[in-house]
């Protein structure tokens, strides 16, 4: 590997934690974390979610960064590479493989329904939102999912933004690009908050979100809790490993992962803080699902003081949230393709946006012309290709991407070579190895045996 001397580095250590934490924010932490909580019953959720975050997602992401930082590479050539060093077979390649196919697949997604968002800056910036009827609300939401060029345009743009920083390489691009976005990311969030401390029903959101019941939590709360925790995460595809393989060999794994851990499921939290209060002052459901954000929200904004100007600055946050998490979608993908082909990080990246730009396109008509239906396991998915996309990535390829990693620290790799990087205590190190060998994997097991066997069990 040409490269491999020459191989970029964060220049700092507080870098690759901004960097992680601008991959983990995103879509899911403002979008699905706020929604699917408010589909399953708010406190149950979270409680399920937090020990899923700190029992099994970070145990994996810790393993995670060490296998980039280890093998120093894209998440296929760092993989053979491990491979090697412990003389493990060479199904655990697997892992890079399904994470630059896994990457490009839901960045293929990810930039449309970013898109969406875009639509939604310029209707709150322009005005377009305010005084509607909630009728109306909705039906604006359906009318662009029924206009495919709109939303080609914008997943268009979307995809070559997230192109222009990745092809500046990991110092002038993603370093920037985080510096830059995070701090503007979190005023946002915290002038919002402020808005929905002194002006919406926070003690309702409060209540919603932490007045715990235990007996709320069901089956389908746990599954979509621990599917959630790896999402939120960018875990198991190699987005977290690529950012590992630029780290520094001396910094501490388990500092670093508990940072990004903190700083994600805070802002989740605080998302969660943001919307809940301003959906129960406008007494609307919080159990909508995915149109929370794009008509629940918007109706809210509609009917409120100064909507506008919140709804806008509501949607750039969230543009800004996803477009940190685009590239590091983007970064493992270009980076393989760019150490593979001996090419520059340009050429590189052109070519990966191009591919999945082409491959967004089944998304943007899967709303409209090429919508079609059919039965997951008996639950009902109408929106053609996209749903496709998002069960094979999020219930497939992500908890076994993540499952195969666990499994590949546990017991593929050589033990002295964990400790080594690990630099841990014995007895964190032994919980950390206790975790990734059992807990993790067999808790993601029953999770991917359930999500997709589940429904025949669960008698509905
Ligand atoms: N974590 C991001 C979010 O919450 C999405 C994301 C970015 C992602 N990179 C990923 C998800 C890698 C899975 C794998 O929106």
């Amino acid at each position: 590997m040409s490269q491999t001397n020459t191989r970029p580095q964060w220049s700092s250590r507080w870098t690759f934690i901004l960097a992680t934490t601008g991959s983990a924010i995103g879509l899911g932490n403002i979008w699905k974390f706020p929604y699917i909580m408010g589909e399953q019953g708010g406190a149950a959720f979270v409680v399920v979610y937090l020990a899923s975050i700190l029992f099994i997602a970070m145990p994996i992401m810790m393993a995670e960064i060490m296998l980039g930082r280890r093998g120093k590479a894209n998440p296929i050539t760092a993989m053979s590479r491990l491979v090697e060093e412990s003389d493990a077979s060479s199904i655990w390649k697997l892992i890079g493989w399904l994470g630059v196919a896994a990457g490009a697949i839901i960045l293929s997604y990810y930039s449309v329904i970013a898109g969406w968002v875009i639509e939604y800056v310029r209707l709150t910036g322009l005005g377009g939102l305010t005084s509607l009827s909630s009728g109306e609300i909705s039906t604006q939401f359906t009318d662009l999912l029924a206009d495919p060029m709109t939303m080609l345009l914008w997943h268009t743009i979307f995809i070559v933004a997230t192109v222009v920083i990745v092809a500046r390489g990991v110092s002038g691009g993603l370093e920037l690009a985080t510096k830059l976005l995070m701090p503007v990311l979190i005023v946002l969030l915290l002038v919002l908050l402020g808005y929905s401390i002194a002006k919406a029903d926070f003690a309702a959101g409060l209540n919603f979100m932490f007045a715990f019941e235990p007996s709320k939590i069901t089956y389908e709360v746990v599954l979509s809790a621990v599917g959630h925790s790896f999402f939120t995460l960018s875990l198991g595809m190699g987005a977290v490993m690529v950012y590992g393989s630029y780290l520094s060999p001396n910094t501490s794994l388990l500092q670093v992962s508990l940072a990004v851990v903190a700083a994600d499921t805070i802002i989740a939290i605080l998302a969660g803080l943001v919307i809940f209060p301003i959906v129960f002052s406008f007494s609307l459901e919080p159990g909508v699902g995915p149109g929370l954000l794009f008509i629940t929200l918007p109706t809210a904004f509609s009917q409120m003081i100064g909507g506008a100007f919140w709804g806008t600055l509501f949607f750039v946050l969230i543009l800004f949230a996803a477009w940190t998490s685009a590239i590091s979608l983007t970064e493992p993908v270009a980076a393989w393709v760019q150490e593979k082909f001996s090419t520059t990080k340009t050429v590189a990246a052109c070519v990966v946006g191009f591919i999945i730009w082409l491959l967004g396109i089944a998304t943007v008509f899967s709303f409209n012309d090429w919508a079609f239906s059919f039965n997951f396991l008996g639950v009902e998915k109408s929106d053609g290709l996209f749903d496709v996309f998002d069960i094979l990535t999020s219930n497939i390829m992500l908890p076994l991407g993540g499952v195969l990693i666990a499994l590949f620290a546990g017991w593929g790799m050589k033990r002295t070579i964990s400790t080594q990087e690990l630099q841990l205590p014995d007895s964190w190190y032994n919980l950390w190895y206790f975790l990734v060998r059992f807990v993790s994997p067999v808790a993601v097991i029953i999770v991917l045996l359930f999500l997709l066997f589940g429904p025949l069990f669960s008698g509905d």
